[in-house]
């Protein structure tokens, strides 16, 4: 296999958007930060030297790490934080993903501006299963006015949902927002070439809808995996998604075309900005252009428009690339992705649970405790059910219902276990999607549905020919999503939701998979050198 080298300094650097200038958290200088590119099954190095006044970690999104937990980058979970004045190698080892995957940091809220795309070629003489003539890059984000402390204090209050100044397409508001005009992201196309974009939903807080004016997209991939094409007006993209879509370049080259993102909101959240992100779509020719034409997006809380897409995605399933669905299940662990609230003396915070546990960070992590037998860091009693079964997506739940329980409780798997996970959203507090991302494995989304999962009838309609291959999955509002990978990877893994408030108020649990008998099952070593906590 191949081995590539990247250095990532991570420094403060002055940006300007929305006509103010603040210092913000790079990589390099660079918002969005720079662009890793390898070949699947390669080794790819990265020392990151924090250059910075705070801890850092990096997360490679979507890169299933075989064996190789020390490198995942979740802070408190599988490292300690590289410390300011400190350097750490991570080896980030490619399996089977091919397509698009993500790094972002993984410690507070750095990765607002932290993140960048990992751009996955199939290993040559394969390629991809479509062509292009060129391809782009389109990470869609926020921006904050604000400093990115006070919006992570702001979060660890838990009054209310920190709300951004915009979301931004390759780090830019684009064309509707007061200064940013010339900074819009312009991209060029010729007229009867075919394009692939590479969509990343970067964003903290919401899911967005993505369309370009007059132009059909064709969906390809998602998440490191191919997908049976889907032709479509709009794409919906989670917090923590990836899409790779072509563009077909067969409109008028005289006109310009605007690319634009808007959340999915449930209700109208005071101050909340539901305009458009936006980028221009361009031709080369040497006309004069007209002003670009805005495309039809679905509106901020169409949830049937969002459902109507996820529900399109399957697997391309041919005889390039199977599909390994297990069939039977050894472990099944009904999970409840709640909102809480908790009150104590003097006031009310919210709060976030899976199965009714409030996920604590430990100090130090989790992976260095399992390996060093080190006692009392976290338990193993992450219940396999929800403590109390009730109408979970009823109008008005009291929310006496379940008050959540702080813990640090993991799930421990045998190595080779099949298991499958069913994700249940629950109206508690709020209702909205949960974008579920486990790190360390691909998992197949079987099923899913609106309201609560009923377990006698919903696994007759699960999808077991070609369900989607995904590492994040869109748990839809008032509803649930099952999903089953194998349990071949040991090691230590965050389950968490992709909303960083969600993941900030304990939306999360671990699982660990145990070395299997075969040493080619066994964790890989730690490297010589871990930071300290
Ligand atoms: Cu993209 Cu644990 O995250
Ligand atoms: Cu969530």
């Amino acid at each position: 296999c191949n081995t590539r080298h990247y250095v990532f300094n991570v420094e403060g650097a002055p940006y300007t958007r929305l006509c103010s200038t603040k210092n913000i958290l790079t990589i390099n200088g660079q918002f969005p930060g720079p662009t890793i590119r390898a070949f699947s099954g390669d080794r790819v190095i990265v020392k990151v030297y924090n250059h910075a006044a705070d801890n850092i970690t990096i997360h490679w999104h979507g890169v299933k790490q075989p064996r190789n937990p020390w490198s995942d980058g979740p802070a408190y979970i599988t490292q300690c934080p590289i410390q300011p004045g400190k350097m750490f190698k991570y080896t980030i080892l490619l399996s089977s993903e091919e397509g698009t995957v993500w790094w972002h940091a993984h410690d507070d809220w750095n990765r607002a501006t932290v993140h960048g795309a990992i751009v996955i070629y199939p290993k040559p003489p394969n390629c991809y299963p479509f062509k292009y003539h060129q391809e782009f890059l389109l990470i869609l984000g926020e921006w904050w006015k604000r400093d990115m402390k006070e919006i992570l204090e702001e979060a660890i209050q838990a009054q209310n949902d920190p709300v951004s100044d915009a979301f931004t397409i390759n780090g830019q508001p684009g064309d509707l927002y007061p200064c940013s005009k010339s900074g819009t992201f312009r991209m060029v196309v010729e007229q009867g070439k075919r394009y692939l974009l590479r969509v990343i939903n970067a964003a903290m807080s919401n899911s967005l809808f993505f369309s370009i004016s007059k132009h059909q997209l064709v969906v390809v991939g998602s998440d490191g995996s191919y997908v049976k094409p889907i032709t479509t007006d709009y794409i919906l993209i989670a917090p923590g998604e990836t899409m790779d879509l072509l563009l077909e370049a067969n409109q008028k080259p005289t006109n310009l075309y605007y690319m634009a993102a808007r959340a999915l909101v449930y209700q109208n959240i005071a101050n909340f900005d539901i305009n458009a992100t936006t980028a221009i779509l361009t031709y080369t020719s040497n006309c004069h252009k007209k002003p670009p034409s805005f495309p039809s997006l679905p509106f901020y809380n169409d949830t049937a428009a969002a459902t109507n897409f996820t529900s399109k995605l399957r697997s391309l399933a041919d005889g390039h690339h199977p599909i390994n669905v297990p069939t039977t299940v050894s472990h099944r662990l009904f999970i409840t992705v709640s909102l809480n609230s908790m009150r104590n003396e003097t006031k009310t915070t919210l709060s976030a649970s899976l199965n009714n546990i409030s996920f604590e960070i430990p100090s130090i992590d989790i992976l260095q405790a399992y390996y060093k037998r080190i006692n009392g860091v976290f338990g193993n009693k992450f219940p396999c059910k929800p403590p109390l079964y009730f109408n979970f997506t009823a109008d008005d739940p009291p929310t006496s219902l379940l008050a959540p329980r702080k813990g640090t409780e993991v799930k421990v798997f045998e190595y080779g276990a099949c298991v499958e996970v069913v994700f249940q959203g629950t109206s508690l507090v709020l209702a909205e999607d949960h974008p579920m991302h486990l790190h360390g494995f691909s998992f197949y989304v079987v099923g899913w549905g609106i309201g609560n999962f009923d377990a006698r009838k919903d696994p007759l309609t699960y999808n077991l020919v070609d369900p989607p291959l995904k590492n994040t999955i869109d748990v839809p509002r008032d509803g649930w999503a099952a999903i089953r990978f194998k349990a071949n990877n040991p090691g230590v893994w965050y389950l968490h939701c992709h909303l960083e408030r969600h993941l900030t108020w304990g939306m999360t649990t671990v699982f660990i998979v145990k070395d299997g008998a075969h040493p080619q099952a066994k964790m890989l070593p730690p490297p010589r050198y871990m930071p300290p906590c």
